[in-house]
C-alpha cells in the first residue's frame, strides 16, 4: 500500500482520534494537531490550535521539515452549538466560527501552497449534513457547516489541474463526546420548552450515531480515490436521506415534517 503523510486536526478526541490511530496502525505517517493530547500516543501530536493561524503555520512548517510533504489534510477539528437565533451571544458565535470555519481556512492557507508545488494532495473538510437544513436551535452550528460546504466548492474551482482533490465529507450523528464540549448560548423564556425537549432528541441521537470506526472505510476509500465529488454525506440511512427528502419534497413540507421531528411547540 502506497503509505502517506496525513496531518488530521481535532485528534484529541472522537472521530479524528479513531482516524489518526487508525492510519498510523495501517503504516502511514500521521501528524495529529490539536489543544490537548492524550497519554502514550501511537502518532505524532503538535500542540495546535486552529484558531490561531501562526500556530497553524508553525505546525504545518514543522511537519514539512520532519516529512518533506503532506499527502492528506483531514480537516476535522469543530465544535458543536445550541442555543436559539434570537438570543445568541457574540462571543459564543465568534468561538464557534473561529474554529468551525476560521479553523479550516488557515489549514488550508497552510498546506495549499505545498500541494500545488507537489501537484497532489488531497483535503478533507469536514462538514455535517446539518449543513443541508437550517436545524432549530443549531442555526449558527449549521450555518458553520454550509459555510464550509461553499467554501470548499470554491477553493475546488480555484485550484483546478493542481493536482490537489478537495470535498466535503458531511456526517451524521456519530457517537464521540461532541456534546462535552459544545458551545452552550443562550436561550430566552419563550423557547425554553421545544428547546429542552429538542437538546434531549440531539443527545440520544448522537448517542445513537454510527460509531466512529464505521467512518473509517468510505474515508479510506476518499483519501485514495481521484476526481472526488465536491460533497459526500456519510451517515445512518434517514439522515442521508433527509437531503434528498427536502429536494423532492420543497423546503414547505420538509420543514412541517422537522417542525413535527424536533416537538416544536
Ligand atoms: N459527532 C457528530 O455527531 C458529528 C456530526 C457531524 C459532524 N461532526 C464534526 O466532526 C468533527 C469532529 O467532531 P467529534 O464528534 O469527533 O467531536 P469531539 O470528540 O468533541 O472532537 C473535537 C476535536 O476538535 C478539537 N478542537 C476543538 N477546538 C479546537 C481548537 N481550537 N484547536 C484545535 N483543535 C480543536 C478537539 O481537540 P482539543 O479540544 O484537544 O483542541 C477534539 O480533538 C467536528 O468538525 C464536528 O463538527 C460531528
Amino acid at each position: 500500500m502506497n503509505k502517506k503523510i496525513i496531518v488530521i486536526t481535532g485528534s484529541s478526541s472522537g472521530i479524528g482520534e479513531t482516524l489518526a490511530n487508525h492510519f498510523v496502525k495501517q503504516g502511514h505517517t500521521v501528524y495529529g494537531l490539536s489543544r490537548s493530547k492524550k497519554e502514550k500516543l501511537a502518532f505524532h501530536h503538535i500542540a495546535t490550535d486552529v484558531t490561531d493561524k501562526e500556530n497553524v503555520f508553525s505546525s504545518i512548517q514543522t511537519i514539512i521539515n520532519e516529512a518533506g510533504r503532506i499527502d492528506v489534510l483531514i480537516n476535522n477539528a469543530g465544535v458543536g452549538m445550541l442555543g436559539s437565533i434570537e438570543d445568541v451571544r457574540k462571543e459564543d458565535f465568534d468561538k464557534l466560527v473561529n474554529v468551525n470555519i476560521y479553523g479550516v481556512i488557515y489549514l488550508m492557507q497552510a498546506v495549499l501552497p505545498l500541494m500545488r508545488g507537489q501537484k497532489s494532495g488531497h483535503i478533507l473538510n469536514v462538514s455535517s449534513i446539518a449543513s443541508n437544513h437550517g436545524l432549530p436551535f443549531r442555526g449558527y452550528y449549521s450555518a458553520s457547516k454550509s459555510a464550509i460546504d461553499r467554501i470548499t466548492e470554491s477553493v475546488r474551482l480555484e485550484n483546478q489541474n493542481t493536482g490537489i482533490e478537495i470535498t466535503t465529507v458531511n456526517f451524521g450523528d456519530i457517537k464521540t463526546p461532541i456534546a462535552e464540549s459544545r458551545i452552550q448560548s443562550t436561550v430566552s423564556n419563550y423557547y425554553k420548552k421545544s428547546y429542552e425537549k429538542l437538546v434531549q432528541l440531539i443527545d440520544e441521537e448522537v448517542d445513537h450515531g454510527l460509531e466512529p470506526e464505521q467512518l473509517i472505510p468510505v474515508i479510506e476509500r476518499l483519501i485514495n480515490k481521484r476526481n472526488l465529488k465536491p460533497h459526500y454525506n456519510i451517515g445512518k440511512g434517514i439522515q442521508k436521506f433527509s437531503v434528498t427528502l427536502k429536494r423532492v419534497l420543497g423546503q414547505r413540507v420538509f420543514e412541517k415534517m422537522l417542525a413535527r421531528y424536533s416537538k416544536l411547540e
